[in-house]
């Protein structure tokens, strides 16, 4: 019988565990706040930013959206980072990406107090991750390592293969597989569009995420027996539906789910998680800016390293 993981579930338990922590902190007058840029008007931006802003509500964090005009200059922007920078009720900050191109997109990334970078994406924190003593993990591969764990996947001494080799998912969750610790040490290989035999390379691992952003790229064929697959891609297709389209993932489902052991689907998989841990990097953030010593889920006590 192949498990098939249910993000929404692991998300709602992990929810509820922020839920505590937020309780603690406001035990001590502290709302966690989380301020959410969106400078685009694509539908899909827009829809991802009120789910981060609902999922805020439904827990307890302070959500605090502003809108800069797609069109405007992109001093408009950095103007609106710096306030959110010097705004003490403000604990997080999440520029949603991506920006129009006018905006340097990697002067965005610096421009956010490396301490309200809840994404995990200003160079600072991204060194802490590969140096291995990491402040804020990205959310999306720390949803996957919290989804291995609640499914009693152990990655120490497993193969694992990364397809895909973005800044936001790719190179941070092999960071993450070949970390000392737990969730970790994984003997990791990351895959990518100029991948020569990409499933030659799959079909040997014993856990193959798939975060390339090409729908159903990888097949029943292509994946090894027993394998543990989880799907990153979020891919809309045209379909006969009310919408005009429908979500694929990166991953053929049916075929796959004939031979993993696991598998996550799309949607109700890694979703949930990628704005579950983003609620939990806030709680993180306020609990280390305002000093208050909170249990965080499956981390304990967060400390500056
Ligand atoms: N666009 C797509 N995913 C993300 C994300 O995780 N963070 C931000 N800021 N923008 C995104």
């Amino acid at each position: 019988m192949t498990h098939v993981l249910d993000g929404n579930a692991v998300g709602d338990r992990i929810r509820g565990e922020l839920a505590d922590c937020i309780d603690e902190l406001a035990a001590e007058g502290v709302t966690p706040g989380l301020a959410t840029v969106l400078m685009s008007d694509d539908p899909a931006s827009e829809t991802y930013v009120s789910m981060k802003a609902r999922a805020c509500e439904e827990v307890g964090i302070e959500g605090i959206h502003h809108e800069v005009d797609p069109d405007a200059p992109a001093e408009e922007l950095f103007e609106t980072v710096d306030r959110l920078n010097d705004d003490p009720a403000v604990h997080g900050i999440l520029v949603q990406m991506p920006v129009p191109d006018h905006v340097d997109k990697r002067r965005v990334l610096r421009s956010i107090d490396p301490g309200k970078d809840v994404d995990g994406f200003h160079p600072e924190n991204v060194g802490r991750l590969v140096a291995g003593h990491p402040r804020f993990k990205p959310c999306t591969p720390h949803g996957v390592q919290l989804l291995l764990e609640a499914a009693d996947v152990d990655t120490e001494g497993k193969d694992a293969v990364v397809v895909g080799r973005s800044d936001i998912v790719g190179k941070p969750m092999a960071n993450l597989l070949i970390q000392k610790g737990p969730g970790g040490n994984a003997t990791t290989t990351i895959c990518h569009s100029r991948t020569d035999d990409l499933g030659a390379k799959t079909r040997e691992a014993d856990v193959v995420i798939a975060a390339a952003g090409y729908p159903e790229l990888i097949d029943g064929s292509m994946i090894g027996e027993g394998a543990v697959v989880i799907d990153v891609g979020v891919n809309r297709v045209e379909a006969d539906t009310e919408k005009g389209y429908e979500l694929v993932g990166d991953v053929e489902f049916e075929s796959a789910k004939e031979k993993a052991s696991v598998i996550t689907p799309v949607p109700g998989g890694v979703g949930p998680m990628t704005i579950t841990m983003l609620l939990y990097n806030t709680v993180k953030a306020a609990a280390l800016r305002e000093g208050v010593a909170v249990s965080l889920p499956g981390e304990g006590r967060p400390v500056e390293p």
